[in-house]
């Protein structure tokens, strides 16, 4: 038997705390971290750490959040693969209607093996894409291509007359409009490399639609990542419905807006209770500017969707003290996660199992990894229950960006994904091996 804990953290309804009974008269045990009904322990016995386990009713629950947000308006969610590109994931989303946002060849070959019919709901965005990755997206049949440059709108008119194929296509704007953001991931401002600037984009609309194996279809916008103030997103979409009224003046067939992503999430509290707040208030600021305009609206949402749906397990392995520094070295290393290192990026982290005598024994502590670099930490002075050596800690919210950003550094492998449902667990990645690393080199 089990009952919910509410004094300690936890993320509803993946990740929460129950309080365990044991023994014959059902005494109190310790609490522990469960994802769905699974306890976290039983997951690190089984697959070992570090561990990427994930929520599938978290990310389900979130997905219809999203569409319900939206209901009052045509809409696709395509979902942005780079946040989080496991097969499995991809397949749990596709049975749900998802689309896909994919930024290279080799993202679009995941959402193909996932769901082949899928391709009809992907658009494919970036900067760079080349004329090999262009023409698998052709053969594929995309949604929309957003082009972000006069060059790609030449490559997409090549690899497409090549083809005989018609490419649909939206060019990405750059709004100038500033968010509140990490600056690695704003992208909506002059400065950056992304997109056309919208002053130059009545000229390159008309350009394109002399073009043979070209049909103009939409626009794109997309301002950065992690913002969670609705406001910039409802500026840049005021700029993007004046440029539709434009150029639908200027004789174009303009039937899509994509939006991008971009909604943030909570790293230092749970956001479950607040998600449909915060989506809804996100569906109003872009919706609002879209009124009368009659588009069917694109949304690349990421790491809103999977971001909280996330934690990593990982076990410590030496507890350390220097001059009365504390340190908790873990199994896990900025190459397994490295939003902290690259980002500064806050996660909370907590121990899977809380022997409720242990709770007032907190000592602040810094949580590293093994590899040799200051930056490979993953909480400094953080204030956990009394742990000891051989552990489990589960580093919380790491869905998105997590294991697709992972690397060999110091030639680790990287950890295996489970994925919850229920009482159920699915392997949903093996984890690597050594041999893995060495194959493909010669
Ligand atoms: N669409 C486009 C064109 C994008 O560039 C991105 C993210 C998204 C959609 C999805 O954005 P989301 O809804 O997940 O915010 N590694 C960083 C985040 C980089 C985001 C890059 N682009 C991090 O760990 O915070």
């Amino acid at each position: 038997m089990t009952s919910r804990n509410q004094s300690l953290p936890g993320r509803p309804p993946g990740f929460t705390y129950q309080q365990t009974k044991r023994g014959l008269l059902r005494k109190k045990g310790p609490l522990a971290l469960q994802c769905e009904d699974i306890p976290l322990t039983k997951l690190a016995q089984k697959f070992g750490t570090p561990l990427y386990v994930y929520s599938s009713q978290t990310i389900s629950e979130r997905l219809s959040a999203f569409d319900r947000a939206f209901r009052d308006i045509p809409h696709t969610i395509c979902y942005s693969v780079k946040a989080n590109s496991n097969l499995s994931i991809l397949r749990l989303l596709a049975r749900k209607g998802c689309g896909f946002d994919v930024v290279s060849g080799g993202e679009l070959e995941r959402v193909m093996t996932a769901d082949r019919r899928a391709a009809k709901r992907v658009v494919f965005s970036g900067v760079g894409k080349t004329r090999e990755e262009i023409t698998a997206a052709l053969k594929a049949g995309t949604l929309l291509f957003n082009i972000e440059s006069e060059s790609e709108l030449w490559a997409l008119a090549e690899c497409a007359g090549r083809l005989r194929a018609t490419a649909p296509i939206a060019f990405r704007v750059n709004p100038d409009v500033a968010a509140e953001t990490h600056p690695y991931i704003s992208t909506g401002l002059h400065k950056h490399k992304f997109g056309v600037p919208i002053s130059k984009a009545r000229a390159l609309y008309a350009e394109a639609s002399g073009v043979r194996y070209l049909k103009v279809r939409g626009v794109s916008v997309h301002i950065g990542s992690q913002i969670t103030d609705a406001s910039p997103f409802g500026e840049a979409m005021s700029r993007v419905a004046d440029l539709v009224r434009e150029l639908r003046r200027d004789g174009h067939e303009i039937d899509y807006v994509d939006a991008g992503g971009g909604l943030g999430i909570s790293y230092d509290q749970p956001d479950a209770a607040t998600f449909p707040q915060q989506v809804a208030a996100y569906a109003a600021a872009l919706t609002k500017p879209l009124r009368e305009l009659k588009i069917h609206l694109l949304l690349e949402p990421g790491r809103s969707i999977v971001g909280p749906a996330g934690a990593l397990l990982t076990s410590i392995i030496y507890k350390k003290s220097n001059n009365g520094k504390k340190f908790l070295i873990v199994d896990a290393a900025m190459n397994d996660l490295i939003r902290p290192a690259l980002y500064g990026a806050f996660h909370e982290i907590v121990p899977v199992t809380v022997h409720t005598d242990q709770l007032a024994k907190s000592e602040a502590t810094d949580i590293v990894g093994p590899v040799c670099e200051t930056g490979d930490f993953f909480g400094r002075d953080r204030t956990l229950p009394m742990v000891e050596e051989r552990d489990v800690l589960a580093i919380l919210d790491v869905g998105a960006y997590g294991m697709v950003l992972a690397s060999n550094y110091n030639t680790r492998p990287r950890p295996a994904e489970v994925l919850v449902s229920g009482k159920s667990v699915k392997l949903i990645r093996r984890r690597e091996k050594v041999s893995d690393l060495l194959r493909a080199e010669l």
